[in-house]
């Protein structure tokens, strides 16, 4: 069968107003190939400038005097039909996304492109949804009290590189839904699909200004983003060390602010546990998107009677995953984003090996792929790990599986090892006994619980973490209300 042609890039340029922008400036940033390690074309190295622009078109398409109203049952129906353009053209952003964050064209068919569809229609419907609330109020004489919900005003929104197409949809469905207007900016190793989405947005009736992309550096493009004194709210995902800098930066202005950072994600193992469904969800939670998945289970708890019967069916079918050019449709592992990322993942596998933990499976992959410069990772697992590592301590993001045993039956100690970390995001049990399984969602001190489940997300149930996994909520009904802001009106009649 012969190759498909490469998909179009996008221009090198920034969508603001509902259009191709010119950047202010020359700078460039070079579109890497992860699977070859080949620039295959250029984005814009977008500057303060260009986020002062595109800020000043959101303001535009939401303040300006004598604008139109972009009504409710407007905003679900743009949602809605950007949804069903992006349906029709799944293939080629499949692609698109494929190419330039090195996921398995298989992965970006199930999962990022279909993801980014159910997320806009879901927050498509929440436009003509949200409502304010009315008070009796207990002052003498006659009074009327109601509260309006409001949209929050312009939203700068950043967004990581491991889930470019399916994060840029989280964010902007119920942002748009809320009334609010966007000023984007990608991660800079992923920009492409987002900037075809914000192509596509102005063809299917959001209005101009409202979805602006800036593409660029976080120093420069996403830091002006966080110190516009324009922007009402910023919303973030990726790193912690980031997010804390935001954070920061947002405090000191009162800037509204949610971020959703990394993880470290515990996964018990009682011993009734069906190990075949077991094996199949931890593996698919921790090598899916190679490890790059926030809420990745990381870290195996399992108890040591079913130990070594478990780590083994994980590793096999971890051999099992196909690796290579994340074009073949039979992929099933592609590369980690890039050479920082492989290094950062080597050198807490090796550290972790110097501090006495075995590799049970995987490793560095050198060579073979792909002319040898793609920078993959098997899948691997790491045994006898304790929990002072850095490798277990650290989200590692690859494809790395830390395993610890213990041999308790009490929940509360079993909890309390699962919550020995800084972080606080997804975690993950599996057992068959309902006390149990309830007894540990009691315990557990994290954003998600999942019982039994590895993974699969429906966009009404909230995602966010405690601890230094972050603030706030994105996703469900809390994610759209975090686009709002409560106006208090009183009323003597
Ligand atoms: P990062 O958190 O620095 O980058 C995420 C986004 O923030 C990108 O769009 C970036 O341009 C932007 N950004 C960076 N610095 C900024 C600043 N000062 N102001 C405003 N925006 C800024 O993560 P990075 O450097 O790509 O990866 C570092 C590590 O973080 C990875 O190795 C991985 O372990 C972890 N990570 C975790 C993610 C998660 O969802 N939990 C997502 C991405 C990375
Ligand atoms: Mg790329």
């Amino acid at each position: 069968m012969s190759q498909p042609a490469l998909p179009v890039l996008p221009p090198a340029r920034h969508h603001i107003g509902g259009s191709w922008a010119q950047p202010s400036g020359g700078a460039t940033i070079a579109v890497e190939d992860p699977s070859t390690g080949q620039t295959i074309g250029d984005i814009s190295a977008g500057s303060a400038e260009d986020i002062d622009a595109a800020v000043s078109a959101a303001q535009q398409a939401m303040y300006a005097p004598g604008r139109e109203r972009w009504t409710p049952a407007q905003r679900q129906g743009a949602l809605l039909k950007l949804a069903d353009a992006l349906e029709a053209r799944a293939e080629e952003f499949a692609r698109l996304e494929s190419l330039d964050a090195g996921k398995p064209i298989f992965n970006t068919r199930i999962v990022d492109v279909p993801g980014a569809v159910a997320a806009l229609r879901y927050f498509a419907g929440w436009a003509t949804k949200l409502t304010g609330e009315t008070m009796e109020l207990s002052a003498p004489g006659n009074w009327h009290g109601h509260v309006r919900r409001e949209p929050v005003g312009v939203v700068g929104q950043i967004v990581p590189w491991n889930y470019p197409l399916m994060g840029a949809a989280c964010k902007i469905g119920p942002a748009l839904a809320a009334g609010c207007a966007v000023v984007l900016k990608p991660a800079e190793q992923t920009s492409l699909s987002t900037l075809r989405l914000a192509e596509l947005a102005s063809e299917c009736g959001v209005p101009p200004g409202y979805f602006n992309v800036v593409t660029g550096f976080g120093a420069e493009a996403g830091a002006a983003l966080v110190e516009h004194p324009d922007v009402a709210k910023i919303s973030f995902t990726g790193s912690t060390l980031t997010g804390r800098r935001i954070a920061e930066s947002c405090g000191r202005q009162i800037k509204r602010c949610t971020v959703e950072l990394g993880g470290k994600s515990p996964v018990i193992v009682l011993p009734d546990a069906d190990l075949d469904a077991a094996a199949r969800g931890i593996a698919t939670s921790i090598f899916f998107n190679s490890g790059q998945t926030c809420s990745a289970g990381s870290r195996l708890l399992v108890h040591g009677s079913v130990a070594d019967d478990l780590v083994q069916r994980i590793a096999a079918i971890g051999a099992a995953m196909t690796i290579g050019a994340p074009s073949d449709p039979d992929t099933r592992l592609g590369p980690l984003i890039s050479a920082a990322q492989f290094a950062r993942v080597s050198g807490f596998v090796a550290s972790a090996q110097s501090e006495g933990a075995t590799l049970a499976a995987g490793g560095a992959l050198d060579g073979a792929i792909a002319g040898g410069r793609g920078h993959y990772f098997r899948p691997t697992i790491l045994a006898d790990v304790t929990a002072r590592m850095a490798a277990v301590e650290e989200e590692i993001f690859g494809p790395v599986l830390c395993v610890a045993r213990f041999e308790t039956e009490d929940l509360d100690e079993i909890a309390a090892f699962a919550n020995d970390t800084s972080y606080g995001l997804a975690s993950y049990v599996w057992t068959r006994d309902l006390a149990r399984a309830l007894g540990l969602i009691d315990r557990l001190r994290a954003g998600t619980v999942r019982i039994n489940s590895g993974g699969g997300n429906d966009f009404s149930m909230p995602v966010g973490g405690v601890k230094q996994s972050g603030s706030g909520r994105e996703n469900g009904r809390a994610g759209i209300e975090a686009y709002t802001e409560l106006k208090a009106v009183t009323m003597v009649y």
